[in-house]
């Protein structure tokens, strides 16, 4: 888009607002213009701008401590938990500002849930991590249209059959990877319609994460799915779009395949080749 004349490693290039690549999408279902982020007077998101296109997934990727987190938690007002963190700039679902004074964050985050790094169910049964939801958002009438939530939500997160004669047991005896996809049912069954991950499997073994990388591409015809990865491998095998973020700034960003065979910035470059990071 952008034709930057880049010297190698050059940090100062990044006081450019503009980034190379595609970070407009024809079929948005969230859109994210001018995003600024600080930590009391600490400025970490720089002037990003980017769109999630509806029922694709976007991998978030970049260095440690780049602003992944910080930019994913934007997007559901999770920042709005940290006293000292402050946004600015629009943020758009649809044709909402979820910034607006009279949006309800607790309804916000219905709409776009999210899944952390670590497992954490509540210290409740299979059944009731999964109910907690629907119950607080008055989304059923009856115990048989909950049982019916629970179960669809427990077989669209790929647990059900592993779980279904123990849905009493306590959430927190399930081996890790049961446990996120418990947390990810639990997500599901609010009928959200943006999934927020965050580095999502990386506590987690290779055959778990294996099965989680298999459910976020299912999930994708349902939901639009943001992933925080600090694995590339896992940014190439689950996402449609790719944003390569560094130092609080939006690099570039693209199609995946193009962003992991020919990216446009030395800085993504050096860091998919893994010269740093
Ligand atoms: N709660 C917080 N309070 C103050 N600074 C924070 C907080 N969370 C993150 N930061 C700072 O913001 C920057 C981006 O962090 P983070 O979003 O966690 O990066 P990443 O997820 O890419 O590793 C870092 O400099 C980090 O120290
Ligand atoms: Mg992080």
């Amino acid at each position: 888009m952008n034709n930057l004349n880049i010297k190698e490693n050059d940090l100062s290039e990044l006081a450019l607002t503009e980034t190379v690549g595609n970070i407009y999408a024809d079929n948005a279902k969230m859109s994210i213009r001018n995003a600024d982020v600080y930590y009391g007077e600490k400025q970490a998101i720089h002037n990003i701008s980017l769109d999630l296109a509806q029922h694709q997934v976007t991998a978030l990727i970049g260095p440690s401590g780049c602003g992944k987190s910080t930019f994913l938690r934007c997007l559901n007002r999770m920042n709005d938990t940290i006293d000292i963190c402050r946004v600015t700039g629009q943020l758009m679902l649809d044709n909402d500002d979820i910034y607006a004074k009279d949006l309800d964050p607790v309804l916000l985050r219905a709409r776009v849930g999210m899944v952390f790094q670590k497992p954490n169910p509540f210290p409740k049964s299979i059944y009731d991590n999964v109910a907690y939801g629907a119950r607080i958002h008055g989304l059923t009438n009856n115990k048989t249209e909950l049982d019916e939530i629970v179960e669809t939500s427990l077989q669209k997160a790929g647990l059900f059959n592993e779980v279904k004669d123990r849905l009493k047991e306590p959430g927190t005896g399930l081996s890790g990877g049961q446990q996120q996809r418990l947390c990810i049912a639990r997500t599901i069954a609010v009928s959200p319609e943006v999934i927020l991950m965050d580095e999502p499997a990386s506590a987690l073994d290779p055959i778990a994460t294996a099965i989680i990388e298999e459910l976020i591409d299912e999930l994708k015809e349902k939901y639009t799915i943001a992933i925080v990865t600090h694995s590339m491998q896992q940014a190439a095998r689950v996402s449609q779009h790719t944003a390569y973020f560094h130092m609080g700034k939006l690099v570039e960003m693209g199609k995946t395949e193009d962003i992991f065979t020919r990216p446009e910035h030395k800085l993504t470059e050096n860091y998919i080749t893994g010269r740093f990071g």
